[in-house]
């Protein structure tokens, strides 16, 4: 009999997915229970539904520190072990060739709002972090916090979009305005680049002439309440392998890619 999770919740809004899981755990459906929620924005409507869930919440308020940082570069203070260039070496968001001016700026406030995060962790154990609609993205100084054994990936997020195509954080908009006529929605592990982890599950709808963003929007939304139950389901049974495939390419070069194995359920 496998043990129930301990899983710890960042969203940034409305808090369906957060919603769906919630349920899903409450229901015994997913073998385990949300122990946090964590905001990047005190104004998270979701962060209501986990109160009224009894979940302890806490905010950490990206905004105010991006402001600081750019008002007083020299004045904040830095987490102790924070190294900048460790960093500029793992980061995958800018080209190698990026100003690093650029790069600094994007990265240092966002380090020191993963440490205040990883502070208000401490008083949690988890198995799983779910990022639910949290509209940040996570540099490799709190993945690498995260993620303590190699090859066990334990931070998994929701895209509005059939990965690899359209990343960001307009995956229904982009869908919509590509013109195409399947969209969907994913569930990956996190690594250091924008959407571009281990693929877990996914979901497709159809596109009509009659459609609009509304209601492409309301179509994968509800297939993301189904899809990431299930997948945090998968994850808690112990059944999702990450594992590095390499593959020759016409063009005589090697690639390289981790995926996600599912593994057979133990009753199939
Ligand atoms: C969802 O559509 C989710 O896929 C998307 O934000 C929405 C959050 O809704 N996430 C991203 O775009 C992440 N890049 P919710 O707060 O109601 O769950």
């Amino acid at each position: 009999m496998r043990k129930n999770i301990r899983i710890g919740v960042l969203i940034s809004g409305s808090g369906t997915n957060l919603q769906a899981i919630m349920n899903a755990c409450e229901s015994g459906k997913i073998p385990g229970s949300i122990v946090f929620i964590g905001s990047d924005t005190s104004h998270a409507a979701g962060l209501k539904r986990g109160k009224s869930h009894n979940i302890p919440t806490f905010v950490v308020d990206y905004p105010s520190i991006i402001r600081n940082f750019k008002k007083a570069p020299q004045q904040v203070t830095l987490p102790d072990d924070f190294d900048l260039y460790e960093i500029f070496s793992k980061q995958t968001l800018f080209p190698a060739d990026a100003d690093d001016a650029t790069v600094k700026a994007f990265f240092i406030p966002r380090v020191i709002a993963e440490a205040a995060i990883l502070d208000k962790m401490k008083n949690y154990s988890i198995d799983l972090l779910v990022l639910a609609g949290f509209m940040r993205n996570l540099t490799p100084y709190f993945i690498d916090r995260v993620n303590t054994v190699p090859g066990h990936p334990k931070i998994m997020n929701i895209h509005p979009a059939l990965l690899p195509a359209f990343p960001g954080n307009d995956g229904y908009g982009d869908t919509f305005r590509y013109g195409s006529k399947v969209g969907g929605c994913t569930v990956h592990f996190v690594d250091y680049g924008e959407d571009t982890g281990p693929i877990i599950g996914q979901k497709a709808y159809t596109i009509s002439e009659d459609d609009t963003l509304e209601s492409i929007r309301e179509k994968g939304l509800k297939l993301e309440w189904s899809l990431y139950p299930e997948c945090v389901k998968l994850f808690a049974e112990g059944r999702l392998k990450t594992v590095r495939k390499s593959y020759a390419l016409k063009n005589g070069k090697k690639m390289h890619r981790t995926v996600v194995k599912i593994l057979p359920s133990p009753e199939d």
